[in-house]
């Protein structure tokens, strides 16, 4: 596709997200010379009133966290700023006006592609993508169109559903890039790699190897200040219904025929809807309360949370998929705020070998993890080096800021937002990948808030999350060892 042209639009370029991950991501690509000056402008848009000067320098102090002045101050040049409101055309056709004299200069007049990027609540995605199609809408052979949009994409099936129905008539699916930025971390598109490009991680990925799964995410940080906003939301919509189930998918999935997106997203469709319904009875919910020195504050200190919310902020859940590779393998998803370490990772526990020569011997196990600091690492059994006979476990290990100094790992909105660019749909979330999802997740959100909820188990800011997860983890299968300390043929003391 030629995408050598363009104009992104930030809407909502006054607001917090713009702010933080927008205006830097499109700086990231522009640093890196993935954006050059004279194919590319940037404007923001916003009902706020302010001049051009004011979004520059309200947004300049997030990008000199980057760079320095000179190269920062170059990229804002290329910014510029629309005031208007959302829901009537006033404020599109100055926008289209602006389009006009910056394709003056891009372009000789002729008109270039339009990224839109909603930074914006879905309550006016409708709304704003109405005006869009009304007013400043393109799709000619050399000039298109383009939207992304940010989740929430709804709230449950009904309301995504709703969402769904409100901008289908608008742009096709072709035109819509749903950003779910985990699609966007490095590690997150190494899984298929791993998986298909290797023989021997393929052939282990199934029941017969592996003997359970668990995705974890981990922030060491609560909800201070936006309790209000997050007691809506809960971590499994926060987390799990969109960032970790696409890890999921990603990890479980068939192969696709090619790296097609559409082959891609199929395969990803064909197992989520393997998956059986998420058993209430098979969960740990918690609600994290002070820390254990007082020092930090519980959910329910925060002001702007309702008095005895039960609002979860830690869960772990078991996914069974239905099919031949998987069946009866556990697949646990745990995420929590407040905990001990801030950490994003896949462990594959694989099965144990035959007994006879070993005693016992700790199991395989490959840890994915996805941040911080990418790292792949095998555990395995070698034999302790020297004169001795025992085994000992140590690691295949390759941790990414070693291995590969020289590289630019991009952040993941610059790498979809220069996917959105080119036009390659892989890493962005499909209609109907999102109904399955909501599909899967709304009766367990529907009893977790009902009148029959259970209360989540208090856990202490900074813990590991509730004690209960261990229990729950042993009944999942999972073989705990203490790692590097077995010396076979002594019988590790569990
Ligand atoms: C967001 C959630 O989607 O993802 C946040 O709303 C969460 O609550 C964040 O902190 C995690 O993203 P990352 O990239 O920091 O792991």
């Amino acid at each position: 596709e030629n995408f050598d042209k363009y104009i992104i639009t930030v809407f909502g370029a006054s607001g917090d997200l713009s702010k933080k991950k927008t205006f830097p991501a499109i700086f990231g690509l522009f640093k890196q010379g993935e954006l050059k000056e004279d194919e590319c402008k940037i404007v923001g848009y916003a009902r706020s009133k302010m001049t051009t000067e004011e979004l520059r320098s309200r947004i300049k102090p997030f990008l000199l966290k980057q760079a320095e002045e000179p190269i920062v101050d170059k990229f804002l040049s290329n910014v510029s700023y629309v005031q208007g409101p959302y829901d009537t055309p006033e404020g599109y056709k100055k926008l289209g006006e602006t389009y006009k004299i910056l394709e003056k200069d891009l372009n000789n007049g002729e008109p270039v592609n339009k990224l839109h990027y909603l930074a914006l609540p879905p309550s006016v995605f409708g709304t704003v993508c109405t005006q869009i199609k009304e007013n400043i809408y393109i799709n000619e052979e050399t000039a298109k169109t383009k939207i992304i949009v940010e989740k929430p994409f709804g709230h449950d099936l009904e309301s995504s559903r709703q969402l769904q129905k409100e901008l289908a008539p608008l742009f096709s699916e072709d035109e819509l890039y749903r950003i779910d930025h985990y699609l966007g971390k490095e590690m997150v598109k190494n899984l298929l790699v791993l998986r298909f490009g290797n023989i021997l991680f393929s052939a282990a990925w199934n029941k017969e190897f592996i003997q359970n799964i668990q995705i974890t995410f981990k922030e060491p940080f609560g909800t201070e200040g936006r309790g209000g906003y997050f007691n809506d939301i809960g971590i499994i919509r926060d987390v799990m219904q969109n960032h970790l189930l696409q890890v999921l998918t990603l990890l479980t999935m068939e192969r696709p025929v090619s790296f097609d997106s559409e082959a891609v997203r199929d395969e990803k469709v064909k197992v989520l809807k393997a998956i059986a319904p998420l058993n209430h009875d098979d969960i740990v919910i918690g609600q994290y309360g002070a820390s254990e020195d007082g020092s930090k504050p519980s959910y329910l200190d925060d002001e702007t949370v309702p008095k005895g919310s039960k609002c979860i902020t830690f869960a772990a859940m078991n996914f069974q998929i239905r099919n031949e590779r998987w069946d009866g393998v556990p697949i646990v998803m745990k995420a929590g705020k407040a905990l001990d370490v801030g950490k994003v990772e896949i462990r594959i526990q694989f099965k144990q070998v035959a007994s006879g020569m070993f005693n016992e011997i700790p199991n395989n196990e490959l840890v994915i993890r996805i941040q911080p600091h990418e790292a792949v690492y095998l555990k395995c059994n070698m034999k302790t080096p020297g004169l001795a006979t025992t085994t000992k476990m140590t690691d295949l290990d390759l941790t990414y800021n070693q291995r590969y100094q020289d590289f630019w790992i991009p952040q993941a909105y610059e790498a979809l937002i220069r996917d959105a660019l080119i036009g390659d749909h892989s890493n962005f979330v499909r209609d109907d990948e999102l109904d399955v999802s909501w599909k899967l997740f709304t009766p367990l959100l529907d009893f977790l808030e009902g009148a029959d909820a259970p209360n989540p188990i208090v856990y202490k800011y900074g813990s590991r999350g509730p004690e209960e997860i261990n229990e729950y983890m042993n009944n999942h299968g999972y073989r705990y060892m203490k790692e590097n300390t077995y010396t076979w043929p002594i019988t590790r003391p569990d």
